[in-house]
């Protein structure tokens, strides 16, 4: 604290007004160069088509936009080399590449900001960040549905317990319950593709929030940014931040989807069920007891949709209720999204290499299959189709021998054929073909169920779409 503050100079860039600058708080609180240096390659790709736009049109001389377009480029590779000389008083990422630039290329440098604003300039640069966000989440996500298809074809015929309320419910296959996982992925994939289609329109040439009496062509700065065409409302364009919700709310379910299966590794690789061991490259050790393999990395992908859900929370609950248009709340739009798409990114990467990585114990699953009863009902629809019982009336007769086999410390294939008949003299020697967990699970032919047969189907259907 000094006790003869300087006044601080006024803002270059916006400053003609003001007598002084900000109060260094006032600076703090306001500026976003801190984080938003993360779109320079978008607001450098944004601004050489602007000005090579503005060209087209007679706005601004060939010169001039030749001089801008090099400079940003010369901009360009200061900031990836590292040489940029950020500053906080010029606020952010869209002024301090502005003011490099004239005092790089000098007067031309000025007139960049002909017919545009830092409103239509956030709003391209953060739709080109979060589309290439999109596409990265797309790849990812075939990489790893290709991972869980690479394990279902391996296992497509591998007998596991599956459950209900983590009870043995009736036994599947491996190749089964990795393939529902591709099904999850899927989903969460079209979401960032359709996502990605819906944002794909730009809004640069809205300037600040009323469009521009310059002769601009927006079509032409749309599709050299790669764009399907310009936005049509130019209060829309500088206010929506839908595109950045919808990623995040993709990102989001996505992240759901990996919580879950995340859960499933951490159970299914514990001393109590050795379904799946994990190596060495995806446990980590404890540092007092020396036998401990830890699952951290699905632990903390179980946790990490709290990160991105709390971000679709969080720019939710900024954009709720703001009056048209632009709002300088808006930048805290890119906090949010930049930490949920480096977690989501992180996330896919690190499943993906663990269901590589995962192998199953498929004696362990068999035997965990034929436990718990897991083909009572199997055995109820043997009394339903050989018998012709209702199928009430089967469910009631199975129950009774489940629980015979229960009070003996027994499974139901153990039964004798005598203790059957005791409680249904109907039933034959062949009913024990179907209490077998093989058996069972080659039963269920139906369109969409267990059986390694629609297994392999969906396998090859799914490897033909992934390529
Ligand atoms: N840093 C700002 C943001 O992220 C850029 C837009 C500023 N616009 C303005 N009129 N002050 O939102």
């Amino acid at each position: 604290m000094s006790a003869t503050p300087k006044t601080p100079a006024a803002n270059q860039m916006w400053g003609g007004r003001f007598a002084t600058g900000p109060d260094a708080i006032m600076q703090a609180i306001n500026a976003s160069i801190g984080f938003d240096q993360r779109l320079y390659a978008q607001d450098i790709a944004g601004s050489r088509a602007h000005a090579a736009m503005l060209a087209a049109q007679g706005i601004l001389s060939n010169k001039d936009a030749e001089a801008i377009g090099e400079g940003l480029l010369t901009v360009l590779s200061e900031i990836e080399t590292g040489k940029f000389p950020f500053r906080v008083e010029l606020e952010d990422i869209h002024l301090n590449i502005e003011s490099r630039l004239t005092e790089i290329v000098g007067e031309a440098g000025k007139r960049l900001h002909t017919a545009r604003s830092r409103n239509d300039q956030v709003a391209v640069d953060f739709r080109l960040w979060v589309r290439d966000q999109c596409d990265a989440a797309i790849s990812s996500l075939t990489a790893l549905m290709q991972a869980f298809v690479a394990q279902a074809e391996a296992g497509a015929d591998w007998v596991m317990p599956g459950f209900t309320h983590l009870q043995t419910a009736q036994p599947v296959t491996w190749g089964h319950h990795m393939l529902a996982y591709v099904e999850m992925f899927a989903r969460d994939r079209s979401r960032f593709e359709d996502a990605r289609r819906r944002m794909n329109e730009c809004p640069l040439g809205a300037a600040a929030l009323a469009g521009t009496s310059f002769p601009i062509d927006r079509h032409m700065t749309a599709s050299a940014l790669g764009f399907d065409r310009p936005t049509a409302n130019s209060l829309d364009s500088v206010s929506d931040r839908d595109f950045a919700l919808e990623f995040l709310a993709a990102s989001s379910i996505t992240a759901m989807h990996l919580s879950r299966f995340a859960e499933e590794l951490v159970i299914w690789s514990s001393a109590q069920f050795r379904f799946v061991r994990l190596s060495d490259r995806w446990t980590t050790g404890s540092s007092i007891m020396p036998q401990k393999k830890n699952p951290d990395a699905a632990e903390l992908l179980r946790a990490k949709l709290g990160r991105i859900l709390g971000a679709t929370v969080a720019l939710f609950t900024v954009m709720k209720g703001l009056a048209l248009t632009y709002s300088k709340d808006m930048q805290e739009d890119k906090e949010q999204v930049f930490d949920a798409a480096d977690t989501l990114m992180l996330g896919l990467a690190a499943m993906t290499g663990m269901v590589g990585d995962m192998t199953a114990n498929r004696e362990t699953l068999k035997t965990a299959a034929a436990s718990g009863f897991s083909t009572a009902t199997d055995l109820a629809d043997w009394l339903v189709r050989e018998l012709g019982l209702p199928f009430r009336e089967a469910h009631h007769v199975t129950g009774t021998l489940v629980a015979m086999a229960e009070s003996a410390g027994v499974d139901l294939p153990d039964l004798t054929l005598a203790q059957m008949q005791a409680v249904h003299p109907g039933i034959r020697a062949d009913v024990f073909a179907v209490l077998g967990v093989e058996n069972s699970v080659r039963s269920r032919m139906s369109y969409g169920g267990t059986a390694p047969t629609r297994v392999r189907e969906q396998v090859a259907r799914w490897k033909a779409a992934l390529g």
